[in-house]
């Protein structure tokens, strides 16, 4: 498992405390492959969405559209007009406030304008007048607070780890890209303001105008447009080295080494379907085309049900226990897939990462807890949930080894699927 170490220490060095000394720009793009910018292959591929599959779906407290949806420690958040809420740690479908600390300062508050996770864990928030982002199940305010016209922030994607972190904003008449070193206004010359922006695993980014897919860096200041009529673009995810666009044209993947994959979706009787949300969790990508959700599990995409259908801007995020969380017009719902886990499937993962100090009579300071064995894995599950994701003090220990709930949620899919031995 890989080590999230780095990531995990980045709020309190990243560019979210450090922007404040970052020189300012006005870029305007040309239009240019020299230098530095490549035409990149496509590859294409289209996926027929078999009809039909009944998912259950269960009502939350949440009654009008989500502006965001994501993940803070296996747990969904949705950003409302009301603020921020998160799902109860019990499993029921019920979100309620979140609580910001005090030491927050007075005035920290209003709507949800836009929300973002960063990579490797946490989530990056605009929040009334100001930005805040988590650590260990705590919120601050960030020094972006101040530097940005919040009304106008209609996306948010945060990229990149530690000092080379960069957070794109898409505002009303133009892109902000602001990393540790730079503060730039982007806008592609002769063109309207880009309308989404998404950092690429290459240190460029994928910008949105008018329709077209572009691809950017800031210095020096060149485009390329990569693919024409995509549509509107509605989201961006991150997943083993490539960043994915959910777009009316479909799924587009910008690989790590470079080539673009398009995958366009149609139902069996020809209809095409936008994707319209997207979001990793579970273990896997899933996406909303149309109103289906998918999983791309091994290269292959799995239709997992159907969400309630809604016209409008879609939401979607996927908890640890592996329930999809899909907001639209009617407000927010959980989607139960049936999509479990065996003890078979989960006994590998306790086995690698619990066993060496709790097996027998445990080792090292640990009691013994029979973990590996199904009847005491059943025994024992609260506690072992608990203390996984358990922000202060978990599971394994942090100077061992730390795990993502994207890493645990096997144990959490299992527990919530019934237990299946
Ligand atoms: C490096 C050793 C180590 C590893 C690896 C480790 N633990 Fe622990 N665990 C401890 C120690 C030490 C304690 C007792 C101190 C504490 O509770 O923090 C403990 C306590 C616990 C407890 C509380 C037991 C009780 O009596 O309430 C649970 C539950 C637990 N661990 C589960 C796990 C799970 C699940 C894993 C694997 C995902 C794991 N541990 C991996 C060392 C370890």
């Amino acid at each position: 498992m890989q080590s999230h170490w780095p990531a995990r220490l980045a709020p309190l060095l990243s560019l979210l405390l450090s922007c404040t000394g970052a020189s300012s720009l006005e870029v305007q793009l040309t239009e240019s492959a020299w230098p530095g910018l490549e035409a990149l292959p496509v590859e294409r591929r289209e996926v027929t969405v078999e009809p039909g599959l009944a998912a259950t779906v269960e009502a939350t407290t949440v009654h009008e559209a989500p502006v965001g949806l994501a993940l803070l420690e296996g747990r969904v958040v949705a950003g409302t007009a009301e603020g921020l809420l998160v799902a109860s740690d019990d499993g029921s479908p019920q979100l309620s406030p979140v609580v910001l600390d005090a030491a927050l300062g007075v005035g920290v508050g209003g709507p949800v304008r836009a929300l973002a996770p960063r990579q490797g864990g946490g989530l990056l928030v605009a929040l009334g007048d100001s930005f805040l982002h988590d650590y260990r199940g705590r919120f601050y305010v960030s020094p972006l607070t101040g530097q940005v016209p919040f009304e106008s922030v209609h996306a948010l994607d945060a990229s990149g780890f530690n000092d080379a972190e960069v957070v794109w904003l898409t505002l009303a008449d133009r892109a902000l890209s602001i990393s540790a070193s730079l503060r730039a206004s982007v806008v592609l010359e002769g063109h309207a303001a880009p309308t989404f922006a998404a950092g690429a695993p290459d240190g460029k980014a994928l910008l949105a105008v008018e329709g077209d897919l572009y691809q950017a860096q800031v210095s020096p200041a060149r485009a390329l447009r990569l693919l024409e009529d995509v549509g509107a673009v509605h989201a961006a995810a991150r997943r083993d080295g490539s960043l994915f666009l959910a777009t009316d044209a479909g799924l587009v993947e910008r690989t790590p080494a470079g080539p673009l994959r398009v995958t366009s979706f149609r139902e069996a009787d020809g209809n095409a379907l936008p994707v319209r949300a997207l979001a990793v969790g579970a273990g896997a990508l899933h996406l909303l085309a149309g109103d289906r959700l998918l999983a791309l599990r091994d290269g292959a995409f799995v239709h997992l049900g159907d969400a309630p259908a809604a016209e409008g801007p879609r939401t979607l995020a996927v908890d640890a226990r592996g329930h999809a969380w899909v907001g639209g017009a009617g407000g927010l719902v959980r989607v139960r897939t049936g999509d479990s886990v065996t003890f078979a499937q989960v006994s590998p993962f306790l086995q690698a990462h619990c066993a060496s100090c709790h097996a027998g009579a445990g080792t090292d300071g640990a009691p013994g807890l029979p973990l590996t064995d199904y009847e005491g894995a059943v025994l024992h599950r609260d506690r072992i949930l608990a203390r996984l994701a358990d922000p202060q003090s978990p599971m394994p220990p942090r100077r061992v080894e730390v795990l993502l709930p994207e890493d645990w949620s096997i144990v959490a899919r299992w527990v919530d699927g019934g237990m299946k031995p």
